[in-house]
């Protein structure tokens, strides 16, 4: 265990989506210093085999361990379906990982049903299909392979997405979908994209908010959570393009 309460907290994602998990991990945690590493070069996950992804996990932890970070969130649900139980049992400090949020979504169902949007990773990971054994009922399982690339090059918005979402959508027209789960860190900035397809009763979630939340009760377990000074967030990505640390500081301010 780390026990230097001013060590950074490190955070990681196969590219730009878990930016949005560390957005929220600063508007809950702001006195924490950040190391947020985008993996940029090796995305997506969503669509590689589960060995492919562990050894860039493993990489990644590696790199963020050298600088002596004290937890671990994996901002990804891919990488966490994949390698979360690897990674705790290799590392000495606090492990925070992600799922769809599909146990929440089950209590706000009302006889309808529940999409889980999620890359197909995430979706066939023994994991998912034990947390749908749990929750599932109702719930139906969304691969969105192709999702992703539209956040990793900036296009929240527009009509080439508009038409994936469609298409995706098309199949539920006219049924009552009480709860869309966002289970892929990257799909939390499509939301508003996402959310025009679904009358307002319809409820659109993801599980940044527990996420964090868990990050915060582990940092306190080990009395190592940061109460005053300045915040600090540092970006690294894989991809030497300057043009993509740019675009992570940019979905950084957005909302
Ligand atoms: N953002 C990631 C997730 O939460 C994965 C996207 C990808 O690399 O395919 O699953």
């Amino acid at each position: 265990m780390n026990e230097d309460k001013d060590a950074p907290v490190g955070i990681f994602d196969s590219g730009v989506g878990g930016i949005s998990v560390l957005r929220e991990a600063v508007r809950v945690l702001p006195h924490e210093r950040y190391i947020y590493y985008g993996d940029t070069a090796y995305a997506p996950y969503g669509t590689k085999s589960a060995d492919e992804v562990l050894t860039r996990v493993l990489a990644i932890s590696d790199f963020l361990l050298a600088r002596r970070i004290k937890a671990l969130v994996i901002a990804c649900n891919t990488a966490t379906g994949v390698a979360a139980q690897a990674l705790r049992e290799r590392l000495q400090i606090p492990v925070i990982g992600m799922e769809p949020a599909l146990k929440p979504a089950s209590e706000m169902r009302h006889g309808g049903s529940i999409l889980v949007m999620a890359t197909p990773v995430t979706l066939s990971q023994p994991k998912f299909l034990r947390l749908m054994g749990q929750y599932g009922e109702g719930a139906i399982a969304l691969p969105c392979p192709g999702l992703m690339e539209f956040v990793e090059r900036g296009a929240l918005h527009g009509s080439a997405l508009h038409a994936y979402l469609e298409d995706l959508f098309a199949p539920f027209r006219g049924w009552q979908i009480d709860c869309v789960v966002l289970g892929c860190t990257h799909y939390v900035f499509l939301r508003e994209e996402i959310r025009s397809f679904f009358p307002d009763t319809t409820q659109v979630i993801d599980g940044n908010g527990g996420t964090i939340r868990q990050l915060k009760r582990r940092l306190e377990e080990n009395g190592v959570l940061r109460t005053s000074g300045e915040g600090v967030v540092v970006f690294e990505t894989s991809l030497s393009d300057p043009q993509n640390l740019q675009k992570m500081r940019a979905l950084m301010r957005l909302e």
